[in-house]
């Protein structure tokens, strides 16, 4: 028998999920409600505020599933079942039957509570609330509900497929049978989740964004990106540092960082350079070649 995670409540109390509901149909959410669809096999509904996102989140999911399946990882009747059982929306309605729903909008605070008292609207009193935030407060994001006891925080990784975290967060008011249905679901989704105490960037961003900082840091003082990449690759890490800030791209560590920052003070902070790609708008570094990072100033 497993061991429970640490912090765990029992999971006789987890509640069962039975429908999950997304927000957002972005990367990170098209991501997670492939891998609800697929591992769970329960009906997923994404929402997002137009047609066309909708459309976009929808089709990215048919093309991962295809992929999947040209790849010989998935079979003809298990894609078509999967691609059935993600529905998409633009009105948050859609959401009335969900036990579970997760968002994974725009990384601010304001957007996040707005969103969170939409669908509070129309779900049961039951149903759980989650945030995929990577660095916002979830205390405060449930501080206007009428249920703050349902939020819960449930953020997972990029490549959300590949990466076998889920930091799980609770915040002072959230219910035992509500982490506790958390930590099944990542268990159903063949997750680690580990409990984590709800401050700025969780455990894992707050360590990367300090290392991606550091990096940063060196480039501002003339050390080129691929100079730092080479040094840095022997250390073992999954993604060289200036690969991973292309993924995670600019506008999310820039908000991470911020977040950090307001919390820990100059430990964190944005660098030059990076400042300057936001201050020219560029919203992600380009990746060429075996880990080499072209887009830079
Ligand atoms: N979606 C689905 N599967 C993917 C994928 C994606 N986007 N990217 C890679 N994969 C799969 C590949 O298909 C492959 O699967 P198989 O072995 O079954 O064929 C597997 O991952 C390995 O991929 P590759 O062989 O192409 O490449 P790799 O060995 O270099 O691994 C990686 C790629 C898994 C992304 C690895 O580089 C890695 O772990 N990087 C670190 C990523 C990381 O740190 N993520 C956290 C970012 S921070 C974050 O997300 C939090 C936040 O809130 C900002």
């Amino acid at each position: 028998r497993s061991k429970r995670p640490a912090g765990a409540p029992d999971r006789k109390l987890a509640r069962p999920v039975t429908k999950i509901g997304v927000v957002g149909a972005g990367l990170m959410a098209g991501q997670f409600a492939l891998l609800f669809a697929k591992a769970l096999k329960v009906p997923v509904v994404i929402t997002d505020v137009d047609q066309e996102r909708v459309d976009k989140g929808l089709a990215y999911i048919h093309g991962e599933v295809d992929k999947l399946r040209a790849k010989g990882r998935m079979s003809a009747d298990a894609a078509n079942r999967t691609k059935a059982l993600v529905t998409a929306s633009v009105s948050k309605e859609a959401f009335a039957d969900a036990d579970f729903v997760i968002e994974a909008v725009f990384e601010e605070l304001s957007v996040k509570k707005q969103v969170f008292a939409e669908v509070e609207a129309v779900v049961s009193p039951e149903c759980i609330l989650a945030t995929n935030t990577s660095s916002l407060s979830v205390t405060e994001m449930a501080a206007d509900l009428r249920h703050p006891e349902r939020v819960v925080g449930f953020h997972f990784f990029n490549p959300v497929a590949v990466m076998p975290l889920v930091e799980i967060v609770r915040a002072p008011r959230t219910d035992d049978a509500v982490l506790a249905t958390a930590f099944a679901l990542a268990k159903e989704l063949r997750k680690t989740a580990v409990l984590v105490k709800d401050s700025a960037a969780f455990v894992v961003n707050r360590v990367l964004l300090r290392l991606m900082g550091e990096v940063s840091n060196a480039f501002d003082d003339g050390t080129p990106a691929e100079v730092a990449d080479t040094a840095l690759r022997p250390m073992g890490l999954p993604m060289t540092p200036f690969a991973l800030l292309a993924m995670v791209g600019i506008p999310v560590a820039q908000h991470v960082t911020e977040s950090l920052h307001a919390a820990f003070g100059e430990r964190f902070r944005v660098s030059a350079n990076q400042q300057a790609l936001i201050d020219h708008g560029v919203r992600e570094l380009w990746v060429t070649g075996e880990d080499g990072v072209r887009r830079i100033p």
